[in-house]
This record gives structure tokens, C-alpha cells and sequence, in this order.
């Protein structure tokens, strides 16, 4: 339904984690320029206007500076090379590319596959499950392996990447418990790189440290940087996903019925859920120059926000944007962003969440139940999904 009154948009505003949606509809609809003076940032909700953004780094810098100081000021702490521009950012991203190869992520399947049954069994004979926690141990444990952290460490880094996702809502800043977590995080991957060097191994902090592109090698910190970004980003967007692929089915048995009975392939399911309320609800660039939008002189150096959430919910471009079908074209979903920095564990991400709910349709029971009153949502603002979403099933 079309809201007419007078709204006010900020991320990290927590009445946005149950709806958000009419107040995106609202953004992209009469304020497809938006301006917060008080946060100190303008936002893009336009599919539009998010991809054109995208597209043209030169004029939208992820080099953030002091763009996000005014209402985010520690945002760029675990944000390694998404925070960079070229050239610095690609020659990053091309050594990292060395590391992170597709061969590696495909060769992860069995193995993700393995791990998804090996948590699902003890829940299945107890018959109730806390779907988010289960949701999470399969990336942490999937990241680790591609890294190489030792199945000891594992509770720790699930640990410290849970504390880190934990900003403070009022004002973007870390609180003490993060900027700890931060430090422990990166001490603990300094201590892995030393015994890579000393022992290399077939994994990824090994690659990283091999990885040489001319004689340019990645810094000891741009290692720490990228591990960090990697477990982080890696962990809780997919975990989130998940979370929301099975409340969404949940809450529309038709299209789960398509599912169970094998008429629609899960990568339908995984696709959509992205689209329709992918985990990742924006992010951030600076402007270079002063530039027209929308018939208004945006100055150079502002923070503009880019609601990747709204803009795939854009009527231009998805018919019916809110209905959830698994069935639609979702090819211009932008979900993993556009672009020079299209996020590098896209394929990852699919494949995990692809095998895990593939696991769930052969275990379980189409008949499941959610219990919603008792579920909760994640507090980070840019990770749509569930902190708690009780379930309970039949095999
Ligand atoms: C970048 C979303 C999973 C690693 C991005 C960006 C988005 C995104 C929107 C672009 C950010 C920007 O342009 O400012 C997601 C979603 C995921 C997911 C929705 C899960 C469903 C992962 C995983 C990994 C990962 C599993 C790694 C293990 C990265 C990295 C970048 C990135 C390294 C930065 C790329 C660059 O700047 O060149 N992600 N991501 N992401 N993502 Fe993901």
C-alpha cells in the first residue's frame, strides 16, 4: 500500500527490521533522491539509479574517507579492499583472485554437503531445531576450511564474527565489545599467517601469501584485511540467506510445494530469496564531484547510500516486486552488487546456500513450522535474516 505521509529513512533505524518495505517503496517511489541532513547522507533506491552508481566508480568512490565518519565512523574497520578504488583496488582484488579460484569454491561441495548432514541428523531425531544456529555453523565451518583455520578454532572465530556483525544501532560505532573482537580477530590471523609461512599448506592463507602478480605481493595487514573480510562477509550474509529462504517458503506453502515435489529446482529458491530479501541491504559510496540527481546538485565528497533491498524490489524492472515467486525472471537481482567490486564470494554464497536447502527438501518433511512469535532479527543493519527462528520438523 502507498504511504503518503512524511518519512524518515535511516539504516539503522530498528523499525526497519520487521517491514522496511513501504518505506523503501516510499524512497523509490517519491523521494528517489533522498536526503538525510541530520545522518549526512543521501540515498539511491531506483534499481536504476543503485546500478548506474555501480557501474561508474570514478564518480561513486567506495574509498569512503570521511563520507561514513558522520553516521558510521567505524564502518570501514573490517572493510579491507571493498573499501578501495582502482588502481590500489584492483590489483588487490587480482592477487586475492589467485587465492580465492573458482576450483577451490567447487571443489568445496562434497564437503559442504558432508557437513550440511552431519548437523542436520542430531536435529532431525530431535525433531525441533533453532534454524538460525543451524544456519550459521555450515559457513563458519565452510570459510574455516578455505582458510585453514584448524577445527579447534572454529567456536572462536563463529565467536568473534558474531560479535563483529554486532554494531551499535543508535550511532554506528563500535561498541567496546566489537573493536575487541576486531583485535582479537586479527591477532588470531596474524598467529595463522606466521605458521603458514613457516609450513605452507594447500589452503587459502598459504595462496594469499603466494599470491604475486609482477613482483607485487599483498602486505602482512592486507592478508589479516582479507581473511577478516572474508570470514565476516562470508559467515553472516550466508547464514542469513538461509534463514530467510526458510521462513519465506515457510510463510508461502504454494511455492514451497513446488519445491518439495520437485517441480522447481532450489537454485529457484535461492535466487529469489535474494532478490526478494537478499541479506546485504545497502551499501556506500562517496561522491567525487559535484553531479545532478534527480534535479538536485549533490556536492562532492557526500556519502551516498545505495539500497540494494529497495532497488530489487523496483516495480521498473520486477513486475509484482512484492510477490515472492520462485518461478520469475531474476536475472537483474542485485543482490551481490554490480560492478568492479560484484561481490567475490557470489558463487560461493549460492552454492552453499543451493546444497544446504537441498539437503533440507531430501530431509525434511515439507509440512514444517516456524514458529515467527518467537523468532528475532538480526541487529546489524546491513544483514537482513534471523538471529533466532525456532522450527520445528518431520522427517
Ligand atoms: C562484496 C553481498 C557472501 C565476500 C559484496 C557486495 C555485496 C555483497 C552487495 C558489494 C559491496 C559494494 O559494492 O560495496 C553478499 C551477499 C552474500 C555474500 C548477499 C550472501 C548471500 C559473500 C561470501 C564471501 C563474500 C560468502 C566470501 C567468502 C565478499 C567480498 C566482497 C564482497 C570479498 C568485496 C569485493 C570487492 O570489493 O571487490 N558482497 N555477499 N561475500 N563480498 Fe559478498
Amino acid at each position: 500500500m502507498r504511504q503518503t505521509t512524511a518519512m524518515v529513512y535511516h539504516p539503522n533505524n530498528p523499525d526497519l527490521r520487521a517491514n522496511p518495505w513501504p518505506t523503501y517503496q516510499w524512497l523509490r517511489d517519491e523521494q528517489p533522491l533522498y536526503h538525510n541532513p541530520g545522518a549526512g547522507f543521501w540515498v539511491l533506491s531506483r534499481h536504476a539509479d543503485v546500478s548506474a552508481a555501480w557501474r561508474d566508480p570514478a564518480l561513486y568512490s567506495s574509498d569512503h574517507g570521511p563520507a561514513l565518519e558522520h553516521w558510521a565512523p567505524d564502518a570501514s574497520a573490517t572493510m579491507g579492499f571493498v573499501a578501495m578504488d582502482p588502481p590500489q583496488h584492483t590489483l588487490h582484488r587480482r592477487l586475492i583472485s589467485q587465492g580465492f579460484t573458482p576450483g577451490r569454491v567447487r571443489h568445496l561441495e562434497p564437503r559442504i554437503r558432508q557437513l550440511t548432514r552431519a548437523y542436520l541428523q542430531p536435529l532431525l531425531e530431535e525433531g525441533s531445531l533453532d534454524f538460525a544456529d543451524f544456519a550459521t555453523a555450515i559457513p563458519v565451518d565452510v570459510i574455516s576450511e578455505l582458510i585453514g583455520v584448524p577445527v579447534a578454532d572454529r567456536p572462536l572465530l563463529l565467536q568473534l564474527s558474531r560479535q563483529i556483525m554486532t554494531r551499535d544501532d543508535a550511532n554506528g560505532r563500535l561498541t567496546p565489545a566489537v573493536r575487541q573482537a576486531n583485535a582479537e580477530l586479527a591477532s588470531y590471523y596474524a598467529s595463522l599467517i606466521a605458521e603458514r609461512r613457516a609450513r605452507p599448506r594447500e589452503d587459502l592463507t598459504s595462496a594469499l601469501l603466494r599470491a604475486d602478480i609482477d613482483g607485487e605481493r599483498l602486505a602482512e595487514r592486507d592478508v589479516i584485511a582479507t581473511l577478516m573480510l572474508l570470514g565476516v562477509a562470508g559467515n553472516d550474509t550466508t547464514a542469513k540467506l538461509l534463514t530467510t529462504a526458510w521462513r519465506c517458503a515457510w510463510q508461502h506453502p504454494d511455492q514451497r510445494a513446488r519445491l518439495w515435489s520437485g517441480e522447481l529446482d532450489v537454485g529457484c529458491w535461492v535466487e529469489e530469496t535474494l532478490r526478494y530479501e537478499g541479506p546485504s541491504a545497502y551499501t556506500a559510496r562517496r561522491l567525487t564531484r559535484p553531479t545532478e540527481l534527480h534535479g538536485v546538485v549533490v556536492p562532492a565528497g557526500a556519502c551516498v547510500l545505495l539500497v540494494i533491498a529497495a532497488a530489487n524490489r523496483d516495480e521498473r524492472v520486477f513486475p509484482a516486486a512484492d510477490r515472492y515467486d520462485l518461478s520469475r525472471d531474476t536475472s537483474r537481482t542485485l543482490a551481490f552488487g554490480l560492478g568492479q567490486h560484484f561481490c567475490l564470494g557470489a558463487s560461493l554464497a549460492r552454492l552453499e546456500a543451493t546444497v544446504v536447502l537441498q539437503e533440507l527438501v531430501r530431509a525434511v518433511e515439507a509440512d514444517y513450522e516456524v514458529d515467527l512469535a518467537a523468532a528475532s532479527w538480526a541487529v546489524s543493519p546491513n544483514v537482513r535474516g534471523h538471529a533466532t527462528l525456532p522450527t520445528t520438523v518431520k522427517r
